[in-house]
């Protein structure tokens, strides 16, 4: 059996991945950690530590002290608040996986998932059904750091042999946890504004695709293929991953059927900028091919689903 650590298990995707993880391989096989209190549920249902994940000699302490084998590396700085602090956004992003990459080539952990993103993809890329390989020009700090860490990954994988996986995330869109300095936010925060007051006004202009998916999806595809066969994982930078692709438009358009009354207007800032650098969909044969990704959520039923469970959250806050 495996014993895992989430490093970011306080964020958006790391609250839902250690639930996950838990109810799949025990709680007590799967420590969570973060540098602040994670959500209850996380907090009780199994160990959780707190550290700072550039403490460079706290993080091996813990990993060891647990028996930790494998690593989910969650912690990093999103694409707008990294425009704000590029310095830090690129130490804290790459510092963190050059640290687990060394821990992984020294034989203290086995196996590593490390996010990359659809921001390593640049003005120059191919907008729509961008593939794997594709001119990758990122113009953003966010997205510098995660192109080099992808090709960290490749290098400490062909000269180290550090079983290393990752995916391309698409913005990711959920209910537990909110997102926080990222560009694709505005497809969380619209469901809380819808239900709360019928308008939103979006950060981006009206035309924008991006590739997107619902969490569920992305929880499902980021275990499986860090549960395949090592002779499975062809791409050792990282994997297209692709869900649903919308426009602000499409997703209020939707929302609308739920909420009639809802309006939305449109206020572009700087995100806009970074949101028109990134494709508006993305295509991911390779995954699929080798180790069998496939998406559930289209942006109907995730849509349903998003308000449903939003809803939920908020009655018993008192805000409905
Ligand atoms: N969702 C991220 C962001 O907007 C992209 O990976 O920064």
């Amino acid at each position: 059996m495996n014993k895992i650590i989430v490093i970011g298990a306080s964020g958006q995707i790391g609250s839902e991945l250690t639930m996950e993880l838990r109810s799949r391989f025990g709680n007590d096989n799967v420590v969570a950690s973060d540098i602040k209190n994670a959500a209850e549920d996380v907090m009780t249902s199994g160990p959780f530590e707190t550290f700072d994940v550039m403490d460079e000699a706290r993080v091996p302490e813990v990993i060891k002290s647990h028996n930790i084998d494998t690593v989910y590396l969650l912690a990093a700085m999103l694409s707008g608040n990294a425009e704000k602090f590029p310095k830090k956004a690129w130490d804290l992003n790459m510092k963190s996986l050059l640290s687990l990459l060394d821990m992984a080539k020294e034989g203290i952990i086995k196996k590593l998932f490390w996010p990359s993103s659809i921001a390593v993809f640049g003005p120059t890329t191919p907008k729509r059904n961008t593939p794997q390989l594709t001119v990758m020009e990122p113009s953003t700090v966010y997205g510098i750091s995660k192109q080099a860490g992808e090709r960290w990954c490749e290098y400490y994988y062909a000269k180290h042999k550090v079983d290393v996986r990752s995916v391309r995330y698409p913005g990711l869109i959920s209910y537990k946890t909110e997102a926080g300095g990222g560009t694709t936010d505005y497809a969380v925060e619209i469901f809380y504004e819808a239900i709360k007051n019928s308008k939103y006004e979006c950060f981006l202009k009206e035309e924008t695709a991006l590739p997107m998916m619902f969490m569920p999806d992305a929880i499902r595809g980021t275990i499986d293929l860090m549960e395949t066969d090592p002779s499975h994982v062809k791409i050792r930078s990282s994997y297209n991953l692709s869900g649903i692709s919308f426009t602000p438009k499409e997703l209020a358009a939707e929302i609308k059927k739920h909420i009639p009354e809802f309006t939305i207007t449109y206020k572009p800032d700087f995100r806009q900028q970074i949101a028109e650098s990134w494709p508006g969909s993305i295509e991911d044969t390779e995954a699929r091919k080798d180790w069998g990704w496939k998406h559930e959520f289209g942006l109907a039923e995730m849509t349903r689903v998003m308000l449903e469970e939003v809803k939920k959250k908020l009655v018993p806050v008192g805000v409905l």
